[in-house]
């Protein structure tokens, strides 16, 4: 799954690439800034998994949304400053987990 930013600061989801991409490829984990802060989390229980990002949701600097990639099939839920940027989904081994802080970029783990 690739996550793109044009210089104007949209954001898309490449749903199909068919040739060349001119926007920015953001890369995950790729930002100097606190890994704990930003990575996705997995709780894991039974056949389900809470995702969660332990970061401040305040007004200038929170968590956009979470993605979960189970590869055929992605997740997002949206998150506004306040919210508690967590959901719960069913688990899947080697499932991943992507995050998006305005501040911090974009940030992934597998569960
Ligand atoms: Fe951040």
């Amino acid at each position: 799954m690739k996550v793109l930013k044009s210089q104007n600061g949209n954001i898309a989801l490449l749903l199909k690439e068919v040739g060349e991409v001119n926007d920015t490829v953001l890369k995950a984990n790729d930002v100097d800034a606190s890994f704990e802060k930003h990575v996705p989390q997995f709780d894991i229980f039974e056949d389900k998994a809470e995702v969660f990002v332990s970061h401040v949701m305040e007004e200038e600097h929170y968590i956009e949304w979470i993605m979960v990639d189970y590869g055929k099939e992605q997740i997002i839920r949206h998150f506004q400053p306040g919210d508690d940027p967590r959901m719960v989904v069913d688990y899947q081994e080697g499932m991943k987990a992507y995050s998006y802080c305005n501040k911090h970029s974009l940030w992934m783990s597998e569960g």
